[in-house]
């Protein structure tokens, strides 16, 4: 490592130490740590994850970095604190926020999630691309879930940091979460070179299910078998768990998850209104298209049953369509 990216590495652990303390041991963490209880969210975690508290101070981390004789204009390239917009010096970048550490997979903090508490935009204020945080690159909880998702064959994918530590207080140790709902190739290889199986365990909000559609065809082009999970009513992992239990998410959730093209056919129902026959025309035709591709043909006739019986249409006229579509691939 160059001398500055050692720097950076340092400076970013003692900030992660610093928001950790001020959560932990001082008045000005107590309504974070309230908030965070409220929540539900145990001690074990906040020390787990190293979660901490950003004052709202405006220089707080300033001060403190000044102090050990960090380079300010360093430390502002690094993501830690900015420069101000006007009349010079810097400022933190961090104010009153819940601290979430970033590790890398080789457990280095190298970037930090800070959430408002309560209502307020922007909901995560993330760490910038810096020289050690390329967030295409990284996986939160990586580290930490390495040995897990390879003793189970098996990553379950979350949206948000909360149902990563959601997940992990109930003993659900191989969960990762993206930077956003973004995911790229790069993310995608990682994971398929520590298991073969992703669950994608995104929110179960319009926003969620339309991220898991979207990420679904980057995590099969590496490789990997796909399967998702099916949270529905606006709900998130973190919710779930919290509301039901981590058996009943396992069981339920996890276990629950379906194939892709089951996922694309729930996804394609919920778009046409199968009470007019238009809807179920449509339907059909959009369902065949899916249908049709499968290799395999038990597979292709259980969905054809399935189709048969949801649109009122003998089942022998949807093989047709099915076949006729098929010689047309
Ligand atoms: N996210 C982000 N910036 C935002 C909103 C979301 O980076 N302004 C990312 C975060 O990584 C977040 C994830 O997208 O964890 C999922 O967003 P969301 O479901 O809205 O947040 P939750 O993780 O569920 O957070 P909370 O339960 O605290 O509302
Ligand atoms: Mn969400
Ligand atoms: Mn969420
Ligand atoms: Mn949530
Ligand atoms: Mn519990």
């Amino acid at each position: 490592h160059n001398p500055e990216t050692e720097r950076l590495l340092q400076a970013n652990e003692l900030t992660a130490k610093l928001y950790h303390y001020l959560l932990k041991n001082t008045e000005y963490g107590k309504a974070a740590i309230e908030y965070l209880r409220g929540r539900g969210m145990n001690d074990k975690a906040i020390d787990h994850f190293q979660i901490g508290y950003a004052p709202a101070g405006w220089n707080t981390l300033v001060q403190f970095l000044e102090k050990r004789s960090f380079s300010l204009p360093e430390m502002e390239k690094g993501g830690l604190i900015s420069s101000r917009h006007e009349g010079g010096g810097y400022v933190d970048r961090f104010r009153d926020r819940i601290i979430f550490p970033i590790k890398s997979s080789s457990g280095k903090v190298i970037a930090f999630a800070g959430r408002i508490m309560g209502d307020g935009q922007p909901k995560y204020l993330n760490s910038p691309e810096t020289r050690l945080f390329n967030k295409s690159r990284v996986l939160y909880n990586m580290y930490n879930a390495k040995s897990s998702i390879r003793k189970k064959g098996q990553t379950i994918l979350f949206e948000g940091y909360g149902d990563v530590i959601s997940a992990w207080e109930h003993d659900i140790l191989n969960g990762v979460a993206g930077m956003g709902t973004a995911l790229t190739e790069n993310q995608a290889r990682m994971l398929k070179s520590l298991s073969d199986e992703v669950i994608i365990c995104y929110d179960g909000d319009k926003a969620g299910q339309a991220a898991a559609l979207k990420n679904l065809p980057i995590l099969e082009s590496a490789g990997l078998v796909v399967k998702i999970a099916l949270l529905t009513d606006g709900i998130d992992p973190d919710e779930f768990i919290r509301k039901h239990g981590g058996d009943r998410f396992t069981h339920q959730i996890i276990d629950g998850a379906v194939s892709p093209i089951k996922f694309k056919l729930i996804n394609l129902k919920k778009n046409h209104i199968l009470l007019e026959e238009g809807g179920r025309i449509a339907y059909s035709r959009e369902a065949i298209k899916l249908i049709a591709p499968l290799s395999s043909p038990t597979e292709r006739e259980v969905y054809l049953r399935e189709l048969s019986s949801e649109v009122d249409v003998d089942f022998e006229t949807l093989k047709q369509e099915c076949n006729l579509e098929r010689q047309q691939i």
